[in-house]
């Protein structure tokens, strides 16, 4: 029977027995593909978020061109930030753009908590959408949120690609500052996961995508607590949450005890070393470096090769690249990276 508690990504969330390695990709909705370039030829990105017919569809592109097995709701991390008071653009060429961002006590005091079920309405009506559509067809739907500090990041930065020396002066200078933000983004981001849960997302992932800059003691002062109170909110609805990082090897013991039922690994740690680390029972995500897309398809089967080899006769494990895909992949690369985890997984799964 076709239903999403038989789908095997949600059994593997939940600890249960497969038959072959499930597999999706970090950001599978995207410029790699024709058809989210099309639509992105009328739409801004926003508006594609904003509204609910056009993030279900964008949603379900990746689900009807390969035979991955979730969806992930398509919207941003910074989106919620919006809610808080903050004044976010996606500027074409350069990506996001906060234009008044964390300087002052002044600034953070200006914020002001908003419940997500109001300012980020259209993505759970975009939820409602999604799951029409594929809870039918047994797949299920992954709801995210940015963590605490990764929203921080931009908070503060205003942009992503810098060195976050401003981050860094305020999280060591001004406790008072920082705490009051990142108290606002534990609460705002445990709330909206909260709130996809309950609207239907079967599997939360939280990405800390920039928490790989701080030194573990420097995690568990300044960000630990505030993490652990979004998935402490999160954890209400009773879905499997997905921890993610980049740049985690060092942090991942630290990241674990904040919260999670499975961890993301990046590529730059080899997948077994992450289980060495984490132990039998944790499940991870990962790790294949998204750059291997742009290589021939030998050297794309050897890498997943190498992953599904070195873990997947333990089970627990959740095939993905190690961070988001990158705008150029080919999209036969994507469909053959798919298919292949399937059939060479199934040989550690035969009953
Ligand atoms: O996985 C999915 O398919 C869901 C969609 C998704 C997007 N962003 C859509 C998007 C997800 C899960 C994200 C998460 C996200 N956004 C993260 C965390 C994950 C990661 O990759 O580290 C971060 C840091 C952001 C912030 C962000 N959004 C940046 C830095 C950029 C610009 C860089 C870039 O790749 O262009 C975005 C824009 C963005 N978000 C795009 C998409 C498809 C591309 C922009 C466009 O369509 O013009």
């Amino acid at each position: 029977m076709t239903s999403v508690n038989n789908n095997r990504f949600f059994r593997a969330c939940h600890g249960l027995s497969i038959d072959r390695t499930p597999i999706w990709l970090m950001r599978q909705a995207g410029r790699y593909m024709p058809e989210y370039r099309a639509l992105r030829q009328q739409h801004g990105i926003l508006d594609i978020i904003r509204t609910p017919e056009l993030a279900c569809e964008v949603t379900l592109q990746p689900i009807n061109a390969f035979d991955l097995d979730a969806a992930i709701i398509f919207a941003d991390i910074l989106p919620p930030l919006t809610g808080l008071g903050f004044d976010l653009e996606f500027v074409k060429g350069e990506g996001p753009l906060i234009h008044n961002p964390i300087r002052t006590l002044a600034d953070v005091q200006a914020l002001h908590y908003t419940d997500p079920r109001e300012s980020l309405a259209a993505t759970l009506s975009a939820i409602h959408l999604v799951n029409q559509e594929l809870t039918p067809r047994g797949i299920p739907l992954i709801g995210f949120a940015g963590a605490p500090f990764t929203l921080a990041s931009y908070a503060i930065e205003g942009s992503g690609g810098t060195q976050r020396l401003k981050l860094k002066q305020l999280m060591y200078q001004h406790p008072d500052i920082w705490h009051q933000l990142m108290s606002l983004l534990a609460r705002t981001s445990g709330e909206f996961l909260l709130a996809q849960a309950q609207a239907g997302a079967h599997v939360l992932q939280l990405f800390d995508s920039w928490v790989g800059e701080l030194s573990p003691y420097d995690y568990r002062t300044y960000v630990a607590p505030y993490t652990r109170q979004t998935i402490a909110i999160a954890q209400q609805a009773q879905v499997p949450i997905i921890h993610f990082g980049t740049n985690t090897t060092g942090l991942l013991p630290d990241m674990r005890a904040a919260g999670g039922d499975i961890m993301g690994v990046d590529w730059r740690c080899d997948i077994d070393h992450a289980r060495s680390i984490l132990g039998p029972h944790t499940i991870l995500q990962g790790n294949l470096d998204p750059m291997i897309l742009f290589a021939d398809t030998t050297v794309i089967a050897t890498a997943a090769r190498h992953i599904i080899d070195r873990i997947g006769h333990q089970g627990q494990h959740i095939f993905n690249l190690g961070h988001g895909i990158l705008q150029h992949t080919p999209v036969d690369h994507v469909k053959f990276l798919v298919d292949y985890v399937h059939t060479y997984s199934e040989q550690y799964y035969a009953q």
